[in-house]
């Protein structure tokens, strides 16, 4: 059975998350707006967005163009690797992009400091062309800011993205607040299924940003995934969605086509047997995968990295 109410799944601090969220990563700014007011109008409430993704003002024509009330929207944004020092900047700047004066979620993007110089303030490189990365932040004290800005009442809840266990077990030593969010790369290639349980058992919610693969979807073509959608009359799409909304995880969905931002909203019930399918793909051989390997990504704590060689960038 399909359905295009995917509901929503609540945060620990007792407020409702969309189950499915728009992701903006990558969408050309030309063709956001209009994007984010379609996907508005088809039902989607709930936009994932940062400041690094250079198209916040655009996705904030978009909300108002849609005429959908701020209040009904989750939004979601992040504080980017240069402002880790300045956490408040970094906020303002996506409240002002945005065109609102709160936000739903505000996320640690990266739990990396990269230092700004002459060569860039947002993607800093240093002379011998290595990323200008502060490997000695303590992030504890980007997390005690993120607790400020929640006292504050400008964000109504915090957390993380890139978030490994040991680099969480390190944050849970300092936290006043714990983080409500981890947003991580998740699909079947990448099922992360330790981090899932360990979000799980603390009560933090897991988002899954490129559950599709990222620009392509690439696993779209995964004979699995083409397998289970033939089952039960679907889209590969509505399958890698629904791998999500069955267990509990919000899917983060790109897409700046009409009929794509429609359909991807529909979500199936999938059976134990295709759970259990989608779970075990990642141990055939080649299939595990990690599509988004960032420069500064490397060395995060991830026991389970298959992208370029760990080495210093
Ligand atoms: P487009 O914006 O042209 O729809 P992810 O969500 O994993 O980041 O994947 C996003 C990529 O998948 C984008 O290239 C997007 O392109 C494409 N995409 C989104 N929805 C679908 C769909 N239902 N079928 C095929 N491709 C899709």
């Amino acid at each position: 059975m399909t359905t295009s109410q995917a509901g929503s799944v609540k945060l620990a601090n007792g407020s409702s998350i969309p189950a499915i969220g728009l992701g903006t990563w990558q969408a050309p700014p030309s063709e956001v707006e209009g994007a984010v007011a379609t996907a508005l109008r088809e039902g989607y409430r709930h936009i994932d967005c940062a400041l690094i993704y250079k198209n916040e003002a655009e996705v904030g024509e978009g909300i108002r163009q849609s005429g959908i009330p701020r209040e009904e929207i989750f939004i979601t944004s992040k504080l980017w690797n240069s402002f880790h020092p300045n956490a408040v900047e970094s906020l303002n700047r996506s409240l002002k992009d945005l065109g609102t004066d709160y936000l739903d979620l505000y996320l640690v993007h990266w739990p990396v400091r990269l230092v700004p110089n002459e060569s860039s303030e947002l993607l800093p490189v240093n002379a011998d062309g290595t990323r200008a990365i502060d490997r000695d932040w303590d992030m504890g004290k980007t997390w005690a800011q993120m607790e400020d800005i929640l006292a504050s009442g400008k964000v109504k809840a915090i957390g993380v993205c890139n978030w490994s266990i040991p680099y969480l077990e390190q944050l849970k030593k300092g936290w006043r607040s714990k983080p409500l969010v981890n947003q991580v790369e998740l699909h079947p290639h990448l099922p992360q299924h330790e981090l899932v349980e360990w979000c799980k058992k603390e009560g933090i919610l897991v988002e899954a940003y490129s559950p599709l693969g990222g620009a392509g979807g690439p696993i779209l073509s995964d004979p699995d995934v083409v397998s289970i959608a033939e089952k039960h009359n679907v889209s590969p799409a509505n399958v890698l969605i629904s791998y999500h909304v069955n267990q509990g995880v919000v899917p983060l969905v790109k897409s700046t086509s009409p009929s794509r931002l429609k359909s991807n909203l529909q979500t199936v019930s999938l059976d134990e047997s295709d759970m259990k399918k989608l779970n075990r793909l990642s141990s055939q051989p080649g299939k595990a995968k990690r599509y988004n390997t960032p420069l500064f990504g490397w060395d995060l704590g991830f026991d389970d990295w298959y992208g370029p060689p760990k080495k210093e960038h």
